[in-house]
């Protein structure tokens, strides 16, 4: 099957380091992959309002959240392109996720089915040089990985505070070269992994 990347921009900024970086594992990508790039501050989602047991969510047919919809579903591999704000993924980002709950209760959608076996990639920088500061992001991609039965293939992660300075983390860059190249294994929770 051919491959079709949806990159989801969750940065506040734009052109920050997250893209930067992002765009950098995307260059070596082959021409018959499909990249798709959807900036969520271009693309506003309202705050998603819990009616899992109220109500049936509605598919959405215009907007904001029936292009991520629709894209999302396109996706082969999704790629969670997201700044680290206070340890973990944007609040851009996490409205998204968000939306993944109302998603999975709309009828006719099947997202859970359609995501199981898909890949779920992310990309962050932060300011921090532990990486290890990152681990709360981590969690979140790969625990909503293991959650829909996606495959996960990490979190390529640079450091840069202001725009550009991730142009001057060698090693992240060196890692971008190949973040794609290997199959990414299934998500499993932590407590299935023994
Ligand atoms: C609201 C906010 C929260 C942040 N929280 C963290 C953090 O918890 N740890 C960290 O290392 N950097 C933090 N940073 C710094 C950003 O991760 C860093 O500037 C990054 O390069 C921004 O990515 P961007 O250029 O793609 O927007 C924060 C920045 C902002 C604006």
């Amino acid at each position: 099957m051919t491959r079709r990347f949806l990159f989801v921009l969750g940065s506040s900024r734009s052109d920050g380091n997250t893209e930067l970086l992002a765009r950098r594992a995307a260059e070596p990508l082959p021409a018959d992959v499909e990249q798709r790039w959807i900036s969520l501050a271009e693309h506003p989602l309202p705050d998603f309002a819990d009616l899992r047991h109220d109500s049936d969510h509605v598919r959405p047919t215009e907007g904001p959240a029936a292009v991520l919809l629709d894209a999302t579903l396109a996706a082969t591999d999704l790629v969670i392109v997201s700044p680290l704000y206070w340890y973990s993924v944007s609040a851009q980002t996490k409205r998204y996720l968000d939306h993944w709950s109302g998603w999975l209760r709309t009828p006719g959608v099947d997202f859970k089915a359609t995501m199981a076996g898909r890949t779920l990639w992310g990309v962050a920088a932060l300011a921090a040089e532990e990486q290890v500061v990152a681990d709360p992001l981590i969690g979140t991609l790969h625990n909503s990985a293991a959650y829909l039965g996606m495959r996960f293939g990490g979190v390529l992660l640079g450091r840069g505070s202001k725009p550009g300075d991730v142009l001057a983390d060698a090693d992240a860059l060196a890692r971008a070269t190949t973040f794609f190249a290997p199959d990414a294994p299934h998500a499993r929770f932590l407590a299935d992994a023994a």
